[in-house]
C-alpha cells in the first residue's frame, strides 16, 4: 500500500545567498528522501519557503539600507533559481509574506488562545534610548551566563546554542551602537510550553528510532524544564498580532515559520484544486519528517510539537533528522567572515550530481563533517569518473559499436554473471532499508560498491577482446552490465538525478525514470541504445587551488 509522507524541510532566512552547510545540512537529504518516496509510488508532500521575517531579515536591509521586502524578493528569487538548479524537488516553495500564512498562524494562535495555551503577560523589553527603538532580541548581545561566550545574542548563544533570554545576558548591549539598553515593561502574549513539559517528556520517550544526537539534545532541553516563551515583539516587520491593542506588535518569527509547514501544505493544496488535499499528509498514518540543521532542533522537537498538541489533531513529527554541522577546509563555517562555499557560485560553474554526490558521501549525519576542494574532486575524478561513469561509458560505447546499437541477447548466463545480477538486486534493497531509515551517507557507500565489483568483474571479463573471435562469449559480460547499470539508474537516482535520468536514456528506456519505479528495471534484450555520452566530466587538479583561494583567509 502507498504511504503518505510530508517532508517539511527547515524555512531558510532570506537574508543572504545559500551555502553548503544549508544543502548539507536539510536540503539535499530531503530531497534525496523525497525522489527515493516518490520512486517508491509513495504520496510525497515536501515543502519549506523563505523565511522572510525577524531580525536577520531586518539587519541585513538596514545594511544594504533598502527594505525588508526587497531583502526578501532577491534571496527568495535567488532560491529558488538554485533549487531548480541543485534539482531539490519542492512540491512548494513559498514564503511567510503570504495572506495565507497570516491566516494559517491566526488560527492556529487564537485556538491555543482560547485554550488557555497562550496568555498574557507584561515583559521587560530592551529599548535602546540612543536609537531610540525597541531592540530584537537578536539586536542585542552579551555574555551568555552558561557558557561565558562573550557575543550570545539575546535569543540564543551562538556557542553553546542554549535558548536565551534577554535579561539572563551579562554585559547586554546594543548590537548596533554598543549602549546599554533599559527595559521597558510591555504587554506581549506567552505561549505555556511549562505546561507541555509531561506530555511531550512522554511523547519523547516514544522516539527511540530517532538519531541519537537528537535525542540527546532534546533530552537536555526538557531536562532543564520547559519555559513559557514570549511569542510577540515590539516590532512592525512581521505577522500582525490578531488582537486589539497590539497594532504596534508583531508575532515573535520563531512562533510563525514552524507553522510554515502547515500553511505552506495547504496553500499547495489550493494550487491543486483540492483545499483538502493537505491533510492526507497531516492526519492518519501519513508520516512526517522534519530535515533541519541540529541549530533548530528545539523548535522542532519541542515547541512545535507543543504546538500541535495545544492545536491537537494534526500529526505530530515522526522523525526529525536533524544533521550536524559541515565544515569548509577544516574550519567552522562563517558567513560573516566569508568563510563559505555559495551555492549560485558552485553552480555557475560545475555541474549539480557531483555536488550531490560529494555532500551526500559525507553527510553531517552523526557528527559534524568536512567538506574539502581537495576530497571534492578526488570524489569526482576517482568515484564518479572513474568508477561509475566508467563503467557505464566503457560497455554503453562498447555495446553501442558492436552490437547494432542495441542490447545483446546474452544466452543462458554463467554463475558469475548471474551473481552481479544477484548483487545488483541485493544492493537495491540494501540501499533500500538504509534510505528508509534517512542513513544517507551508508546508502551512497553501498551503491558505489555495487559499480566497484561491476568495473572489477568487466575487467577479468573484458569482452573487447574476446568479440574479436568469440562474439557470443562476449554478449554475456555486456549483457550483465548494462543490466547491472539498470539497476545502479534507479539506486543513484535519488542522490544523482540527473545522471540517472540521462543512463536511464541512454540504455533505451523511454519516458522518464521518475516513472520507472524503485526496482531492478528488466532490460529486454534488442531494446534499442541511445548514442551515449559521459555522465560524469574530470576534473582538472587546479580547480582545487582556484577555489580555495576564492575562500577568504
Ligand atoms: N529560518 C530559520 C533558520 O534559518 C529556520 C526556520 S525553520 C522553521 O535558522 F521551521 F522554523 F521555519
Ligand atoms: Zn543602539
Amino acid at each position: 500500500m502507498s504511504e503518505r509522507i510530508f517532508i517539511g524541510v527547515a524555512w531558510p532566512y532570506a537574508n543572504g545567498p545559500l551555502h553548503l552547510g544549508h544543502i548539507a545540512g536539510a536540503y539535499l537529504p530531503a530531497d534525496i528522501f523525497a525522489r527515493y518516496h516518490r520512486l517508491k509510488g509513495n504520496r510525497v508532500l515536501m515543502v519549506s519557503g523563505s523565511d522572510q521575517h525577524g531580525a536577520p531579515i531586518t539587519i541585513r536591509a538596514e545594511q544594504e539600507s533598502t527594505t525588508p521586502q526587497n531583502v526578501v524578493d532577491k534571496y527568495h528569487k535567488q532560491f529558488v533559481d538554485c533549487w531548480e538548479k541543485l534539482g531539490i524537488s519542492f512540491d512548494l516553495f513559498t514564503t511567510t509574506g503570504t495572506s495565507n500564512h497570516s491566516q494559517v498562524v491566526h488560527d492556529i494562535f487564537l485556538t491555543l488562545l482560547d485554550r488557555g495555551y497562550i496568555y498574557k503577560d507584561k515583559m521587560l523589553q530592551a529599548y535602546c534610548p540612543k536609537c531610540q527603538r525597541f531592540l530584537p532580541d537578536r539586536y542585542l548581545q552579551g555574555t551568555c551566563p552558561h557558557c561565558g561566550f562573550t557575543k550570545a545574542r539575546g535569543d540564543e548563544c551562538d556557542e553553546c546554542g542554549k535558548p536565551l533570554n534577554p535579561w539572563e545576558l551579562k554585559d547586554l548591549h546594543c548590537y548596533l551602537c554598543s549602549t546599554a539598553p533599559r527595559f521597558e515593561s510591555s504587554e506581549h502574549f506567552f505561549l505555556r510550553l511549562s505546561s507541555f513539559q509531561d506530555k511531550l517528556t512522554a511523547w519523547i520517550k516514544e522516539q527511540t528510532h530517532w538519531r541519537e544526537h537528537v535525542l540527546s539534545t532534546t533530552w537536555k532541553f526538557l531536562g532543564e524544564g520547559l519555559k513559557d516563551r514570549a511569542i510577540t515583539r515590539d516590532l512592525d516587520w512581521g505577522v500582525v498580532v490578531p488582537q486589539p491593542g497590539f497594532e504596534r506588535k508583531r508575532i515573535y518569527v520563531w512562533f510563525e515559520a514552524v507553522i510554515g509547514y502547515l500553511s505552506a501544505s495547504k496553500e499547495w493544496a489550493k494550487s491543486q484544486g483540492d483545499d483538502d488535499a493537505w491533510k492526507a499528509f497531516w492526519e492518519g498514518d501519513a508520516r512526517s519528517f522534519y530535515f533541519i540543521g541540529k541549530d533548530n532542533i528545539f523548535f522542532h522537537t519541542l515547541i512545535w510539537p507543543a504546538m500541535l498538541m495545544g492545536y491537537d489533531g494534526l500529526n505530530l513529527p515522526y522523525d526529525v533528522p536533524a544533521n550536524e554541522f559541515l565544515t569548509i577546509e577544516g574550519k567552522k563555517l562563517s558567513t560573516s567572515r566569508g568563510w563559505a562555499i555559495w551555492l549560485h557560485d558552485y553552480l555557475e560553474r560545475y555541474e549539480p550530481d557531483p555536488l550531490r554526490y560529494a555532500l551526500a558521501a559525507n553527510m553531517p549525519e552523526s557528527g559534524d563533517s568536512d567538506f574539502s576542494w581537495h576530497e571534492f574532486l578526488r570524489r569526482n575524478n576517482n568515484e564518479l569518473v572513474a568508477t561509475y561513469g566508467n563503467l557505464a561509458h566503457r560497455i554503453l560505447t562498447f555495446a553501442y559499436r558492436n552490437f547494432e546499437g542495441a542490447v545483446p541477447a546474452p544466452g543462458e548466463l554463467d554463475e558469475h554473471s548471474q551473481g552481479l545480477i544477484h548483487k545488483a538486486q541485493a544492493t537495491l534493497d540494501a540501499v533500500n532499508n538504509l534510505l528508509y531509515r534517512c542513513e544517507f551517507k551508508e546508502a551512497v557507500k553501498e551503491a558505489m560498491s555495487l559499480a566497484q565489483e561491476a568495473n572489477r568483474y568487466l575487467d577479468e571479463q573484458a569482452p573487447w577482446k574476446t568479440i574479436k573471435t568469440e562474439r557470443e562469449t562476449a554478449t554475456k559480460p555486456t549483457y550483465t552490465i548494462l543490466s547491472v547499470l539498470a539497476a545502479l539508474k534507479t539506486i543513484f537516482y535519488p542522490f544523482l538525478p540527473f545522471s540517472s535520468e540521462r543512463l536511464h536514456s541512454f540504455l533505451g528506456f523511454d519516458g522518464s525514470l521518475k516513472e520507472a519505479g524503485w526496482k531492478v528495471q528488466f532490460l529486454p534484450p534488442g531494446q534499442r541504445l541511445r548514442q551515449p555520452q559521459p555522465l560524469f566530466v574530470k576534473l582538472d587538479e587546479d580547480i582545487v587551488a582556484k577555489e580555495s583561494s576564492r575562500l577568504a583567509p
